[in-house]
């Protein structure tokens, strides 16, 4: 693979692994020239959080009303206000304000569809274009200021024009991913009382036509409130419309008295801008509520920050527009910059294991972040296929999702980045809005494994059980002890679930819910999730959502879920069941409870293993114990810790020995 420039050093610690030294910066092109210049700017940053904030959000953002109070917040009630008294609109930072200026015909959106002939690109002005159109169609069927408004889309350009259209009137989308069943679709329609919801006929995944429709129409047997459903014609397949309620896109939009302008709806800087759904360690999926002032600055900032994000940049965020990487660093991060963005359809493995970087050549695309998932899939299909293409354009690679595990951190480095440029692990969630810890590419030293340091204006820390400061080694709580601008503003109709949730085990700190250590260099290693959250191929499942579900099922007695280490997913779903008396364990039962449970949540939810078992670990209060049940997953037998809670000791033996007959390999195979 060709490359030029990069002078960049490998120095070996000797304690610790590998660390690059970041490439030097090319003069003004680094928004943060080196570490001396980070660790000044992140100095100064805390010591004045406002100023620091009020300067990103008046160089990022237009706004039609200046703010007159920075910061208001309180993180016991909580409460969390940014920029209050500003006025701006997210679509007009997205749109208007380029095309009046140099960027009217640059190209906005690069869209590349599963098959290789399928592309479509549009300009700053043909997107606005549209947007507006969409705004006044959508305006046509009642949508207005507030409501809701549910997209359930694959990854089509129409996902982006509509959620620009609903924030240029204001309203509220809420994007479900289409990989999701019906049954989800259903619950948060449900729970958001979505006035009118966009989804499309099918999608295609690796040349085959999915079926889209067909499972809104299923959700929305039970939703009063959707008065309107709009339909994208993707797939060409027959789909029924019921009338008076469905409308297919392109007749809307062919409508020819649709006005090209919409005068956009200016919005108070706290008002909702989004609502995403993500899985916490309940039952029921939460709403998560991020702001329009605070979370497009965020967007922006950590957009140009962590990207170092050039105007001439192509960036490829490979994430689905369905979850929070694809709205962040998809659409509104380099939107809100003018900058290109490209998003793709299909999958890295279809038609073959190259359509990544046969992607990367064809567009020469700059900026890379991807999920080590998809990296770990693509090592197993070996180097031949990445090999032949000219990669060299890529100037920065990401990663997000998951940790990224050294040997996958030096494939995706040396590989894909020739060993010539950064590699930013990121990390953060949902409910921060955009990136929280990560390198710049310029100025910080990568160790493989770590998400080095918190960005400029995040005061992230490290807090033991008993609320004191963890040293250095210590595997602890990753918190965050003051606010920023994009974090989560609420859990939609539930304040106290969002208060319990992230401001309650420490007060004054916003709990992630990961464990984390720092080295002597402060730089943060996360280490998983602390509560009964699994991470499947760097999607969040709530284990409980998943229980209810198995105990949904009319043969099913209990069920234990947890998460087993897997090679390519990082985590996979392992269900223990216990069957009511009368039922028989047999392979069709375990076959239609995989099924099962793929239909009340989605595919991406199919569990690995699902175990038969006569009883579970419990405590003498009938509490199942599902530590034990995670180390005997996970190969742990010797470590399974204090056991004198537990009130059938025989069931761990059996538990034990049918997990290794079930997954074909003993505990040291797991482990
Ligand atoms: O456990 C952390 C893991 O993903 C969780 C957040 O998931 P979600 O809200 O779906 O957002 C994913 C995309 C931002 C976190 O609590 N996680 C995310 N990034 C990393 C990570 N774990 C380790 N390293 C990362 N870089």
């Amino acid at each position: 693979m060709p490359r030029t420039g990069g002078s960049r050093k490998k120095t070996k610690d000797a304690k610790q692994a590998a660390i690059f030294q970041p490439p030097a910066s090319k003069g003004a092109k680094a928004y943060v020239k080196n570490l001396a210049e980070y660790e000044a700017i992140y100095k100064k940053s805390l010591e004045n959080l406002e100023k620091f904030w009020g300067e990103r959000a008046k160089q990022l953002l237009t706004w039609s009303k200046p703010w007159t109070k920075t910061l208001d917040y309180d993180f016991d009630e909580p409460r969390i206000e940014w920029f209050a008294g500003g006025k701006l609109n997210a679509s007009v930072n997205c749109l208007d304000r380029h095309i009046v200026g140099a960027r009217r015909n640059k190209v906005a959106l690069i869209w590349q569809g599963d098959p290789e002939d399928d592309t479509r690109m549009w300009t700053y002005q043909m997107l606005y274009d549209r947007v507006c159109r969409c705004a006044n169609a959508l305006k046509n069927v009642g949508v207005r200021k507030g409501d809701r408004v549910v997209l359930y889309l694959p990854m089509i350009p129409e996902m982006v024009v509509a959620m620009l259209a609903c924030t240029r009137i204001g309203a509220v989308h809420v994007q479900v991913f289409a990989g999701f069943s019906a049954a989800s679709v259903q619950s948060r329609i449900q729970d958001c009382e979505a006035k009118v919801v966009i989804t499309a006929d099918g999608l295609f995944r690796a040349g085959r036509v999915i079926p889209l429709k067909a499972n809104m129409d299923e959700a929305l047997k039970d939703c009063p409130t959707v008065r309107r459903v709009i339909v994208v014609n993707r797939a060409n397949m027959s789909t029924t419309m019921k009338e008076r309620r469905d409308i297919w896109w392109r007749d809307l939009m062919a409508d020819r008295s649709l006005n090209a302008n919409f005068p956009a709806v200016q919005m108070d800087a706290e008002d909702l801008l989004f609502i995403l759904y993500t899985s916490g360690s309940t039952g029921k999926p939460k709403g998560v509520m991020h702001s329009t002032g605070g979370y497009l600055t965020y967007a922006a900032y950590t957009m140009q920050y962590v990207f170092n994000h050039r105007d001439d940049d192509v960036h490829w965020c490979t994430a689905d527009v369905g979850w929070i990487t694809g709205h962040t660093y998809g659409v509104y991060g380099p939107l809100l910059l003018g900058g290109t963005t490209m998003m793709f359809e299909g999958g890295p493995r279809w038609p073959d294991p190259d359509r990544f970087w046969q992607i990367v050549e064809k567009y020469r695309v700059n900026t890379f972040y991807t999920a080590p998932t998809a990296i770990r899939t693509l090592i197993r299909e070996g180097d031949e296929w990445l090999d032949r293409y000219d990669l060299s354009s890529l100037r920065v690679l990401g990663s997000v999702g998951e940790p990224i595990g050294p040997e996958t951190w030096h494939w995706y480095h040396d590989k894909v980045g020739g060993g010539a440029i950064p590699l930013v692990d990121t990390w953060w969630q949902t409910e921060t809005g955009g990136i929280m810890i990560s390198p710049l590419p310029y100025a910080t030293p990568l160790k493989p494994g770590s998400a080095t340091r918190p960005l400029p204006g995040i005061d992230a820390d490290l807090l033991r059980e008993d609320g004191t400061q963890a040293g250095v080694g210590e595997e602890a709580h990753l918190v965050i002890r003051k606010p920023w601008p994009g974090m989560i503003r609420g859990i939609f109709r539930d304040a106290e679930k969002f208060k319990e949730n992230y401001f309650s085990r420490f007060p004054g700190c916003y709990l992630s819910g990961d464990g984390a250590k720092r080295d002597e260099d402060g730089y943060f290693w996360l280490l998983g999730r602390l509560d009964d959250v699994i991470n499947v191929s760097g999607h969040r499942f709530s284990t409980a959502e998943m229980e209810a579900a198995f105990n949904a099922h009319p043969a099913v007695a209990e069920s234990s879920v947890v998460g087993m280490p897997h090679q390519l997913k990082g985590e996979a779903i392992y269900a223990f069941v216990r069957l009511n008396v009368d039922e028989k364990a047999t392979e069709q039962l375990r076959a239609d409870l995989r099924k099962w449970v793929r239909r009340e949540i989605g595919p991406i939810a199919t569990p690995e293993y699902i175990q038969f078992a006569d009883s579970l670990p419990k405590t003498r209060s009938g509490k199942i114990i599902r530590r034990i049940l995670r180390k005997i997953v996970s190969g742990q037998v010797d470590e399974l810790g204090d056991l004198t809670a537990l009130s059938d000791h025989g069931v761990i033996d059996r538990l034990i020995e049918e997990c290794e007959r079930l997954t074909g390999m003993s505990a040291i195979g797991r482990a």
